[in-house]
């Protein structure tokens, strides 16, 4: 599917600045995003295209900071996906918009690129709140696809590879990823990690609000009609519910190693 698509003209200038929702590859890496293309076989070229990982899961599961942290370790790009949908719904609520209005989200979604993915207030829970409304919507995610698969297809700065994280990236963004991870844990232990994670900024949080926020944000991720959230069949499942973060990086780096070195990278 990636592989049939014009690649000409990316939404993401190169090279980017790094953000926390889109960070670029290590300067000096081989430029081979740039030149991805699909060969005589009508398959892509083993090392002539960026290394994509898709990886899914809940909120809170930890796979924004696993991927992060990947990506800095392999000097892959990385984007993640959550912030596109804040940013839609960032940009009608500054519009005085109804981010339940179809039509305003999706000329929102519209009107996304990397200069909105910066702001701090991405992270607001208003803004979260109707993010999860926008990504309900059908015409708002078809929207921000070509940008997404763009991305995985021509990473900024040269990068030899690209990691997405969001919920839908194995199965619907880019099915036909190198490496698919599925990172997860019990709402408990998210809802705990969350609680710390807000105190360790400061933060005075109740347990039991989290974990009811995060069950609802489950609920609607999971039961929308469009691109629910779900492991693709492929998939490799990482449950962290009684894993250190360590311990989750050295497991998922060990994949895209293997995987790397499977399909010829290394
Ligand atoms: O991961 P996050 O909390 O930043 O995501 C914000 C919202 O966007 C959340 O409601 C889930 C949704 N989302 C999605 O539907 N598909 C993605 N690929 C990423 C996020």
């Amino acid at each position: 599917m990636n592989g049939e698509k014009p690649l000409t003209s990316p939404l993401f200038p190169h090279p980017t600045p790094g953000t926390p929702a889109l960070t670029g590859g290590r300067p000096g890496t081989p430029p081979l995003a740039r030149e991805g293309r699909v060969g005589a076989s009508g398959q892509q070229d083993a090392g002539r295209r960026p290394f994509v990982v898709a990886i899914d899961g809940p909120a809170a599961s930890g796979k924004g900071t696993l991927a992060r942290r990947l990506a800095e370790h392999f000097g892959f790009a990385h984007l993640d996906t959550g912030a596109l949908y804040r940013a839609t719904a960032l940009l009608v609520l500054d519009e005085s918009g109804d981010p339940a209005d179809p039509a305003a989200a999706t000329a929102a979604a519209c009107r996304i690129d990397a200069t909105r993915l910066t702001d701090p207030r991405l992270r607001e829970d208003a803004v979260a709140g109707a993010a999860s409304v926008v990504a309900a919507m059908p015409e708002v995610r078809s929207a921000l696809l070509d940008l997404q698969r763009d991305f995985a297809a021509n990473p900024p700065g040269s990068a030899h590879g690209s990691i997405l994280d969001g919920r839908d990236i194995g199965t619907v963004v880019y099915p036909t990823a190198d490496l698919k991870l599925f990172i997860t844990a019990t709402v408990e232990t998210r809802a705990s990690r969350r609680v710390q994670e807000l105190q360790d900024q400061g933060a005075t949080v109740i347990y039991e609000t989290v974990l009811q926020d995060l069950t609802e944000r489950d609920a609607r991720d999971s039961r929308r009609q469009a691109a629910p959230l779900m492991a693709a069949p492929d998939a490799e499942i990482i449950d962290t519910t009684m894993l250190d973060i360590d311990v989750v990086f050295e497991r998922a780096a060990a994949l895209v190693a293997r995987s790397l070195k499977e399909k010829g990278w290394q």
